[in-house]
């Protein structure tokens, strides 16, 4: 039974979907099976991997509108990838995100049972979500084991962390109590900026062991995922970007101390 991971925050442009994409592809050539699921309407994770409209037939939405089975709208990655495989969530116009959206409110059992079903089949599911704490993003807490918060390494980094864990506790405390921190996940880190060691050392004092050691520095090669439809992995094997991705895998499958059971 493979862990499910929500990606979150209310804040957008973060690096949640970068994350899901490029982690997701470290793991996956690391030999472990892996699924990412796009829960954001905007469709930027299926973008990272050409299966954005009209590339795909299928997807979450019409798993959850149409009934349509999980293996009808399981697509693979990447050639060079075979162990990653994506759910888009196939939303193409105002109309579907509001369908979208409103499907994964009342039919949150279905996609539950959907994800314990799939969760069979993998190591790792990522839940790629949308830049808030609502709707979908309770839908996608309710299902997962843990989730994982990326902190864009900025002033006033910190503000955002406050209401994740407020949200996910109220998740926790009323539907899903073995829900799980996976890590804090510092992001766009720049290093020739002076007060990029400040905030990194003020996230670490807040939040402690549960930040991730591996720390992803801002990189143009990343920034190109989604122009180019492919995780850094599969083009820029040498760059920070890349590594970065690369040791957070390894601190994923060596249990680092981030691993915490409780968001308090
Ligand atoms: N480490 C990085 N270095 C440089 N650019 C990055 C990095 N991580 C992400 N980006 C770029 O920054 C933008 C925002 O990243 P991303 O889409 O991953 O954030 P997000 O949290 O998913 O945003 P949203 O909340 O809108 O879904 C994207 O254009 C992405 O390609
Ligand atoms: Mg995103």
């Amino acid at each position: 039974m493979g862990q499910v991971i929500s990606i979150v925050s209310q804040k957008g442009g973060v690096g949640k979907t970068s994350t899901a994409a490029n982690l997701g592809a470290c793991l996956s050539a690391m030999k472990q099976k892996v699924l990412l699921l796009e829960l954001d309407p905007q469709c930027g994770l299926a973008r990272c991997f050409h299966l954005d409209a009209p590339h795909v037939q299928f997807g979450l939405l019409d798993l959850l509108r149409d009934g349509a089975a999980p293996s009808e709208v399981v697509y693979l990655s990447h050639r060079r990838l075979p162990n990653l495989d994506v759910i888009p969530a196939n939303v193409q116009s105002s109309a579907d995100e509001a369908v979208f959206v409103g499907l994964l409110r009342e039919r949150r059992d279905l996609f539950t049972e959907t994800l314990d079903q799939l969760a069979t089949g993998y190591d790792y599911i990522f839940i790629d979500c949308p830049p808030r704490l609502d709707y979908p993003t309770t839908t996608a807490l309710v299902a997962s084991d843990f989730y994982l918060v990326p902190i864009q390494c900025e002033y006033a980094a910190m503000a955002t962390v406050g209401r994740v864990l407020r949200a996910a506790l109220e998740v926790k405390r009323r539907i899903n109590p073995l829900l799980g921190i996976y890590g804090f996940l510092i992001t766009m880190a720049d290093k020739r900026a002076s007060f990029t060691i400040k905030i990194i050392e003020e996230v670490r004092q807040y939040l402690k062991e549960r930040v991730f050691k591996t720390v992803i520095p801002r990189d143009p090669y990343l920034a190109e995922v989604p122009k180019r439809g492919e995780p850094i992995l599969a083009y820029e094997l040498e760059s920070p970007g890349a590594k970065a991705y690369i040791r957070l895998a390894k601190e994923i499958l060596t249990g680092g101390a981030h691993l915490q059971r409780s968001p308090q």
